[in-house]
C-alpha cells in the first residue's frame, strides 16, 4: 500500500476480538478537505483481516455498517468477502468495492494495525483507495438510513 496515505485511529484492536463470525463498527473519520464521513469497518476473526468502506449504500443508502459481511464464492472457490446490505441486499466487494448487481461502487479505505499486544490500534487512511475502479458512487450527504 502506498506510503503517502494518511491514517486516523478506529479503536483498539481487542475491540474487533470476538468469537462472532464477524465485528463492525462505525467509525467517523474527518478529510483532507475538512468534511467528515462515516466509515463501516469491518473484522473476519477467521481470516484476520478487515476491510473498511463507505457507510452509505450508494442505491437508496442503508448503513452498510448493519449488513453482514459473507464469502464471495464461486464454484466453491471463494476469491474474497462481500458487505451485503441490510436494506435490500446489494451486495460490495470489500476489496473493491463492486456491486455484484449494479454499476455502484461504494469507496474503499485502506485499513492496518499499529503497535502489537495490549497497544494494538486499528486505523483507517483518510484516502479512498479504490479511486481507479469505474462505477457510480453517491453517498446521500453522509446521512444513512439506519
Ligand atoms: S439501500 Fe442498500 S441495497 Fe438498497
Amino acid at each position: 500500500m502506498s506510503s503517502s496515505l494518511t491514517y486516523v485511529p478506529v479503536g483498539p484492536l481487542s475491540s474487533f476480538t470476538s468469537t462472532e463470525p464477524f465485528t463492525c463498527q462505525k467509525v467517523r473519520i474527518t478529510l483532507e478537505n475538512d468534511k467528515t464521513k462515516s466509515l463501516a469497518v469491518f473484522y473476519r476473526p477467521d481470516m484476520n483481516q478487515f476491510w473498511a468502506v463507505n457507510n452509505i449504500c450508494p442505491h437508496q443508502g442503508g448503513a452498510l455498517s448493519r449488513g453482514s459481511l459473507v464469502d464471495i464464492e464461486d464454484m466453491g472457490i471463494k476469491w474474497g468477502v462481500a458487505i451485503v446490505c441490510p436494506l435490500h441486499g446489494w451486495a460490495f466487494s470489500g476489496d473493491t468495492g463492486e456491486c455484484d448487481t449494479s454499476a455502484y461502487v461504494v469507496d474503499v479505505h485502506h485499513v492496518r494495525v499499529q503497535g502489537s499486544g495490549e497497544d494494538a490500534v486499528v486505523e483507517v487512511s483518510r484516502e479512498v483507495t479504490n479511486k481507479h475502479v469505474g462505477g457510480r458512487r453517491r453517498d446521500f450527504g453522509g446521512v444513512a438510513v439506519e
